[in-house]
């Protein structure tokens, strides 16, 4: 295998045609698949896709550079309208690649499939005929999908929960709980949830509602970390050590850490990076938010979804973990020509890859702005206590 660095000094100062021409090289693309590339999605393509189509949108995509996930260089396209984001991920993952880079890890690829059942006198009795059940359940929901069946993925597990006080009254709600493999996985999940509604009725005795995928995806959660050494954080042309930077960084997240209001923007930054990857690889970034603030909000208060520290050494170490519902077969991912010419120039081979991608991507965003951040507020600081000085001297002059 050829060892390619995403370090790629001075992009940025390229037009469009050359760094499209850099990343093709990088990324191994074709002749024809970099004039797919110029021409985007066209308007029979998108017709193909959605309902009532008129004509087909496009959002800017822009290249970060920089990435080291795992021993492992990336190029990471992402399509977003706001400015700075590419920046912002490329500048973050410099200073992260000189302390080695991310790290990332994931869990299986599992789905939560809920049915809702209602009408039942006795709750716990029917939870357990339909724990009881468990294999003939989990072997009618595999019927329904014998190919990812056969890829490693299908049904794993059932828990019933009992929601004993809801505006409609008591409710017992199945999971099903299925790995998807490299699918986003509604399409499989819905399904397999359909098929088993009637069995679900005949063995619980009531009567099911709702047959649908949670987007609370608390079972596919990809991880990423990475620490930066306290030198590279500093920032000599305005005076302020490394160490202080760092300090500025902890205190930004912090207050993301204990506040709602704060949280909801510091994750909405880290999900400018997230989504910009979600879109660029034509996956549901719908999907992708909901389970991301859900997530957030799992201890009954929201919160932020990295965290920052200092370790032994005074560097500044960071985390993030969320559930990243993604795929890189089938839907938008295949149909939409440029997402599938982006997972191409990513070079993931699973959907477990690319949720780890993303989290690293997202904890990159984290770094930037809150360094960003952080660092204004030292400026004003400095600026404040310069200005301090300089009334002082005023005065004493005076
Ligand atoms: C802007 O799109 C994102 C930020 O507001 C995130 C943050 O405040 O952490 C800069």
């Amino acid at each position: 295998m050829v060892t390619r660095s995403s370090r790629l000094r001075g992009f940025y100062q390229h037009n469009p045609e050359e760094r499209l021409r850099i990343v093709a090289g990088w990324a191994g693309l074709t002749e024809e698949e970099v004039a797919i590339l110029r021409q985007g999605l066209s308007v029979a393509q998108g017709d193909k896709m959605i309902e009532n189509v008129v004509a087909a949108y496009a959002l800017p995509l822009g290249v970060a550079t920089n990435f080291l996930i795992n021993d492992r260089d990336y190029l990471i396209p992402m399509v977003i309208e706001e400015p700075s984001v590419v920046a912002g991920a490329g500048y973050a993952a410099r200073l992260a690649r000189a302390g080695g880079g991310f790290w990332t890890g994931s869990t299986e690829p599992e789905m939560i499939g809920q049915i809702q059942v209602l009408g039942l006198d006795d709750l716990q009795a029917a939870r357990q005929r339909l724990l009881d059940g468990r294999q003939r359940l989990l072997a009618l929901a595999n019927e329904q999908d014998p190919v990812i069946v056969r890829l490693g993925g299908g049904a794993r597990d059932l828990d019933v929960r009992i929601l004993d006080d809801t505006p409609a009254g008591p409710m017992l709600i199945l999971h099903l709980i299925y790995d998807c493999r490299d699918a986003m996985g509604a399409n499989v999940v819905n399904t397999a949830c359909e098929a088993l509604a009637p069995q679900v009725e005949a063995i619980s005795g009531g009567r099911v509602r709702l047959r649908i995928l949670s987007n609370l995806a608390d079972r596919r959660l990809a991880r990423a970390r990475t620490v930066i050494p306290v030198v590279a954080l500093a920032r000599p042309e305005d005076g302020f050590s490394g160490a202080e930077v760092a300090q500025g960084m902890v205190e930004a997240w912090a207050f993301a850490a204990a506040d709602p209001y704060r949280a909801a923007t510091h994750n909405k930054g880290i999900m400018n990076g997230i989504d910009a990857v979600v879109m660029a690889t034509g996956n549901d970034w719908r999907a992708v938010e909901a389970g991301a603030h859900a997530y957030a909000a799992r201890s009954g208060r929201y919160t932020s979804l990295t965290q920052w520290g200092r370790d032994v050494e005074g560097n500044l170490a960071g985390s993030i973990e969320l559930p990243l519902a993604v795929g890189i077969v089938g839907g938008a991912t295949r149909a939409h020509p440029t997402a599938k010419l982006v997972l191409k120039i990513l070079g993931v081979q699973t959907a477990r890859e690319l949720s780890e991608v993303m989290a690293a991507v997202g904890l990159a965003q984290n770094l930037a702005a809150i360094r960003a951040l952080a660092a204004e507020g030292i400026q004003r600081g400095h600026m404040r206590l310069h200005a301090r000085h300089l009334g002082q001297g005023e005065k004493e002059r005076g």
